[in-house]
């Protein structure tokens, strides 16, 4: 049975890898780009703020901390709204950047700031709040708090919404050990946590997934 699961999963793999027309890896590398040449100055390379900065803006360098907690919460959609928009100091990128390099440069914040915070909640042992918690700042984004998927946010990304649903489907049929390797290594426009999350966290999302499934799902 899981044999066949694999072989089903690997099937529908090889034709969403050959439909994705973006590049996961490409898009973060542009996003990499435009957020050195133009988020950098202000929030600092590594998004904790640039304190040089902060006078000129008559802001706390706080306020320039992409790490915050109240950020790192911000849906990829709030991301990409603000970008677009700006807020006080914030610059307005609408008319300077296109949406496809909105989308990247949110991208690409998101895994920069996601980043830190992961570490912050490494020495949590298995703890169901923690992992609670950590799956809303780390998954719900795309796939929804309860797990059955972001449909603006499958939207944004150009997949299925039925893709970003983890409580049904190809989520459901897989074993703990599946969803943690899918976790891991990432697939199409899922990202890698590999670099993000230590593998008890993998392990420990995946269970977690795994609960919102409910008892029907294996
Ligand atoms: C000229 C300086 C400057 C530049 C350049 C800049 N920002 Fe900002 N940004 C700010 C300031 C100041 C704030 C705080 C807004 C306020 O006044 O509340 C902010 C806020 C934000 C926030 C919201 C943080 C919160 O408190 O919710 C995000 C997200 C953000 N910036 C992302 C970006 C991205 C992405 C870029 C590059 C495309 C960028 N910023 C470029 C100055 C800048
Ligand atoms: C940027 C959006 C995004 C984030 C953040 C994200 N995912 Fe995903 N995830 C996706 C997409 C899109 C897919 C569908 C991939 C495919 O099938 O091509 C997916 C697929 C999955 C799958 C496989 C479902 C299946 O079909 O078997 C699992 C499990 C999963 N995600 C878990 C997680 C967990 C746990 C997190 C947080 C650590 C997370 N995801 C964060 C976008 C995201």
């Amino acid at each position: 049975m899981k044999h066949k699961i694999s072989v089903w999963v690997a099937g529908i793999f090889a034709v969403l890898f050959s439909l994705s027309t973006a590049v996961k890896a490409d898009d973060l590398e542009q996003g990499r780009k435009l957020f050195e040449g133009k988020c950098a100055r202000c929030h600092g390379k590594d998004g904790t703020g640039n304190a040089k900065m902060a006078p000129n803006l008559k802001v706390d360098t706080d306020k320039l901390n992409l790490h915050r907690d109240e950020v790192v919460h911000k849906t990829l959609f709030e991301i990409e709204t603000m970008v677009d928009s700006g807020d006080h100091k914030m610059p307005k990128y609408r008319g300077k950047l296109t949406d496809a390099q909105i989308h990247q440069v949110a991208m690409y914040m998101k895994q920069l700031t996601g980043n830190a915070s992961a570490k912050d909640e490494t020495a949590a042992p298995a703890d169901p709040a923690a992992t609670k918690k950590l799956f809303e700042a780390k998954c719900s984004q795309c796939h929804a708090k309860d797990a059955t998927g972001n449909e603006k946010m499958a939207k944004v990304l150009k997949v299925d919404a039925a893709q970003v649903n983890l409580t049904k489907g190809a989520a459901a049929e897989a074993a703990v050990s599946e969803l943690v390797t899918i976790v891991t290594n990432g697939k199409n426009k899922m990202p890698s946590f590999k670099a993000k999350l230590t593998p008890d966290q993998v392990e420990q999302l995946a269970s977690y997934v795994k609960g919102l499934q409910g008892p029907s799902a294996k």
